[in-house]
């Protein structure tokens, strides 16, 4: 038995509440983004020690292009703290300045079935949509994102539903090294402040936004004041209720969920009793909502762009991230190392 099992090291095993998410520098950030992760990763910054990585190494098990990486990688910075996070606040690092990553996650991968990687889900879809390049990066994604977590030994972690399944895999992982080589880790979970994750709906009426589906339904905080309100008047609608407080067929009610994001108390009631009086006129509605959304936006992205243009601020950033970051990382694989008996002098 190790030495931490007897005597406790003075890192608790289960400190305090330690937040930790990674988020993807593939594609552009959308409102879908900001109402689903970012605005409680704004809130968590105030209340827990957070550590927020841009997940520049994963994405690397599907666009190995590191050109378009980099400039990726700025992006997701500048427009994550346009978006409020505080890098003075939270530690906000790249996955790749962190070598500590990678040496957990060699020694997780030794914990980690070849039978339980391939039934992931997430692996089984990427497989598919990629054969040509099936690595075993991929396989062992969960794994690296095991790393990441509980490398600041963090339990909590704000993701969505898509990630249930890694943070599963995550905490057999932990359950098994700790198991073999002491308690060290404690066990991460799912964590969004107890409610469900609001999803924002895209503009075509079917399913939600997101980066990779329909351009026209998704707002992107990249997306300059004209085309937020093209693409708002295209949203689908129809000719009217025809029955007095019908109920709403779901891309009405969809554009009424969207509207509560941004619009007013007195315009949502306005267009509500339009609706049941059968008064209501879309092209009214969706010229508001466009309005609202532009007010919404374009303060985003005029400060992304600010910070766009600053390089140094943004080197700055990194080079700060990195720092505090790996001292946490250090801290737990020094840990790491003397449990396992890596340490033989
Ligand atoms: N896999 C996550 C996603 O696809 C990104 C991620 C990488 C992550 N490392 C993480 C999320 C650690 C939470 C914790 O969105």
């Amino acid at each position: 038995m190790s030495e931490i099992n007897k005597t406790m090291d003075p890192i608790s095993p289960f400190p305090s509440k330690i937040v930790m998410s990674g988020i993807r520098p593939t594609g552009m950030v959308h409102l879908g983004n900001y109402f689903g992760a970012i605005r409680n990763y704004v809130k968590m910054q105030e209340e827990f020690e957070c550590y927020f990585m841009i997940a520049d190494l994963h994405s690397l098990t599907t666009h190995p292009d590191t050109q378009t990486l980099k400039s990726n990688v700025r992006r997701v910075l500048a427009e994550n703290i346009a978006c409020g996070l505080d890098p003075e606040k939270a530690t906000f690092f790249c996955q790749s300045h962190v070598y500590e990553t990678s040496e957990l996650y060699l020694y997780l991968n030794m914990l980690a079935y070849k039978g339980e990687l391939e039934k992931t889900v997430t692996f089984k879809d990427k497989a598919r949509q990629h054969p040509e390049n099936v690595n075993a990066g991929l396989l062992t994604y969960p794994v690296l994102q095991t790393a990441d977590i509980i490398l600041h030994r963090a339990s909590l972690v704000p993701v969505g539903k898509d990630q249930e399944q890694h943070l599963e895999m995550a905490r057999n992982f932990v359950v098994r090294f700790n198991h073999r080589y002491g308690n060290i880790f404690p066990e991460p979970h799912a964590f969004n402040y107890q409610q469900e994750l609001i999803k924002v709906p895209g503009l075509d009426g079917s399913g939600k936004m997101s980066k990779s589906e329909n351009n026209m339904a998704t707002l992107y905080f990249a997306d300059d004041d004209d085309t937020i309100r093209k693409k708002v008047m295209k949203a689908k609608t129809d000719s009217g209720p025809t029955e007095m407080n019908a109920p709403k067929p779901d891309y009405i009610e969809n554009i009424f969920m969207l509207m509560k994001l941004v619009c007013s108390d007195d315009v949502i009631r306005k267009f509500e009793e339009d609706y049941n009086q059968c008064t209501i006129r879309y092209g009214d509605l969706k010229k508001q909502l466009g309005e609202d959304m532009v007010n919404f936006i374009s303060p985003i992205r005029q400060k992304t762009n600010d910070i766009l243009a600053n390089d140094e601020y943004l080197v700055e950033v990194m080079k700060k991230g990195a720092q505090k970051s790996r001292e946490s990382a250090q801290k737990t694989m020094e840990l790491v190392r003397k449990a396992m008996g890596l340490n033989y002098f």
